[in-house]
């Protein structure tokens, strides 16, 4: 039987495996002197219908990620529902433009303005915007992280702004999908190669995360 049925039969061990993932996500957050642990409750369905609750990032996930993407100096980095900034508090230890990050909930977004603040380290600076992602202005962006911060529909339309961005501003950039249910939309909405990679960080469960280029060079 594979680890992931396992922990799915056995409820100890799945008690077990909840723990150490989240000491380790208390325990990366000490050490960058923010607080992004925790689930929260769908709050924001009434403006957002398709609003996904806020989660973080793995911090095993997000190393794997800017090992892919490589960001460099001009880079601005999207995080498009940036829940408690745990992702935009990674990209802003790189040396890149700016970090942006896009919360419809204004309690979370309080808290990444707060760990923007408090990150250790931060070389880049961090912008908060309390908006909706569907009405976000995406002009400046280069890399856009989520991590299913929404359904098909607010997907749709983020990403018809990103495709209309770039028609306007033509110009290098990456989207990067964790979770991605909803891969059709990205093919179809954004027409850019995709890539489905699995990360897998022993033992816990494999990872997929989509990566959407318009740079043949980054594979
Ligand atoms: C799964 S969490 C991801 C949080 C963060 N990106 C991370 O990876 O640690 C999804 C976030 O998207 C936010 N969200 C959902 N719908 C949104 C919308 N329409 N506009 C902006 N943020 C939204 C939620 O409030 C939640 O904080």
């Amino acid at each position: 039987m594979s680890i992931r049925g396992v922990l799915r039969e056995n409820r100890a061990l799945m008690w077990l495996y909840s723990m150490l993932r989240d000491s380790f996500g208390y325990a990366n957050d000490k050490r960058h002197g923010i607080e992004t642990e925790s689930v929260d409750s769908f709050r924001f369905r009434d403006v957002c219908a398709d609003a996904t609750r806020y989660e973080a990032v793995p911090y095993w996930l997000l190393k794997r990620i800017v090992q892919v993407v490589k960001p460099c100096p001009e880079d601005v980095f999207f995080d498009i529902g940036c829940g408690k900034g745990r992702a935009l508090a990674m990209f802003a230890l790189c040396p890149i433009r700016k970090c942006v990050g896009v919360e419809i909930d204004p309690a979370l977004a309080q808290v990444a303005e707060r760990n923007a603040a408090s990150l250790k380290g931060r070389v880049a600076s961090i912008e908060i915007r309390t908006e909706n992602a569907a009405e976000t202005d995406y002009s400046l962006g280069t890399i856009y992280f989520m991590f299913n911060p929404f359904g098909a529909a607010t997907l749709a339309a983020v990403l018809k702004q990103i495709r209309e961005s770039l028609a306007k501003q033509p110009r290098k950039i990456c989207v990067v999908y964790y979770n991605p249910l909803h891969l059709d939309v990205l093919r179809a909405e954004l027409g850019l190669r995709v890539e489905v990679r699995t990360e897998k960080h022993f033992p816990w469960r494999p990872q997929k995360v989509a990566f959407a280029w318009n740079d043949s060079q980054k594979e």
